[in-house]
């Protein structure tokens, strides 16, 4: 991390097994700029407490986390790869940030608004707060870009928001995070149903393939996975579902929607959810073996996130005490 390329964050909540939604949206990005960005990727482990989780499955599901990253293509060697709650200034700076963000900003949210409606039992303040401890997670690091979807857009715009209130009011302080999001795959659908965008949270899981899937998950969900009235393949509004189908396929064989509304002219629905499936899958298979080896050596993974951890506390520690400063909280002098 001690050179001059700018710095780029991510991060995945391990509220799930990652579906190809995140790997199309998120994750694709953050290989294509491994070289070109100091990488650092979080598993959101914290934002997970906002919804009930039975413990055992969190922390099952946040290594297995670690290891989909790797298994992807993240390169634990060049990028630093740490759990958040290993990190305690993401928490700490959320305090801060609280401080200057008004409640009329959070209870807006699109994702709040959702998760309130889907969680009415569980309208928690971490649920409303979310947004503020995701610009805290951004803002550690003077983070310059940030790959994600679509629905992560309305927070960072609110990380930016905060970056800049807080620069205007104690002085220069946070760098202005710009947001990366796919042009094509930024909001990939339910397979289930198209109006609803693919989650990993989905109770029905036909609605989404997750990067753990095998092979007969992977074809008879996109066996069944909902297309539209009339024939024809082409991205169309009046046709979601086929062209979400087009996006993923796109996505995944990396050739563009006018190549594949070529390719699959005249073509009937049932051979090109087949082909569609084949692409996903040529991908999937290899992320799967790759992941299963990684889990077999746990010792590795736990060298890895507590090698990010230091990297990452040390950076963000940097931060934290600069805010503090700037806030006027006291800091006894040190004798050397
Ligand atoms: P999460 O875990 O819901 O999703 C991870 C990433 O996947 C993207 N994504 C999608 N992209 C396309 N189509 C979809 N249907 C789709 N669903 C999800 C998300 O936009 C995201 O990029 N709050 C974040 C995690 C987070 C974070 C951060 C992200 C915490 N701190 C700091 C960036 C920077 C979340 O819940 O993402």
């Amino acid at each position: 991390m001690e050179n001059d390329k700018k710095i780029l964050f991510s991060a995945i909540q391990p509220s799930g097994i990652p579906t190809i939604a995140n790997y199309i949206g998120a994750i694709r990005n953050w290989l294509r700029l491994q070289d070109e960005y100091n990488c650092i990727y979080s598993i959101a482990d914290l934002h997970c407490l906002t919804v009930e989780r039975e413990p055992k499955d969190l922390r099952e599901k946040s290594l297995e986390l670690l290891a989909l990253y790797i298994a992807c293509g993240v390169d634990p060697q060049k990028t630093c790869l740490f759990m958040q709650s290993h990190v305690p200034a993401h928490a700490e700076l959320t305090w801060i940030l609280n401080t200057i963000t008004y409640p009329g900003e959070l209870s807006r949210m699109t994702q709040f608004k959702d998760k309130s409606r889907k969680h009415a039992q569980n309208v928690n303040m971490g649920l409303m707060d979310y947004p503020v401890l995701m610009a805290s997670d951004i803002l550690l690091y003077n983070t310059a870009v940030v790959p994600i979807g679509e629905d992560q857009k309305q927070h960072l715009e609110l990380a930016r928001d905060l970056a800049v209130r807080f620069n205007n009011k104690y002085g220069e302080t946070f760098s202005v995070p710009e947001p990366i999001i796919p042009k094509v795959g930024a909001r990939i659908m339910s397979l289930q149903d198209p109006l609803h965008k693919m989650s990993k949270s989905d109770a029905n899981e036909n609605g989404f393939i997750s990067l753990s899937d095998d092979k007969d998950a992977v074809m008879r969900k996109f066996k069944r996975a909902v297309t539209d009235s009339g024939s024809e393949i082409r991205f169309a509004e009046d046709k979601p579902g086929v062209s979400n189908l087009l996006s993923i396929y796109s996505a995944f064989s990396g050739k563009s929607i006018a190549e594949a509304e070529k390719e699959f002219a005249g073509v009937g629905y049932g051979e090109f959810k087949l082909a569609v499936a084949e692409a996903v899958e040529s991908v999937l298979s290899g992320i799967r073996e790759k992941k299963k080896q990684l889990l077999a050596d746990r010792a590795y993974l736990d060298g890895i996130m507590t090698e990010g951890a230091e990297t990452a506390r040390r950076l963000s520690g940097r931060m934290l005490s600069k805010v503090y400063r700037k806030v006027g909280l006291y800091t006894p002098k040190r004798d050397k």
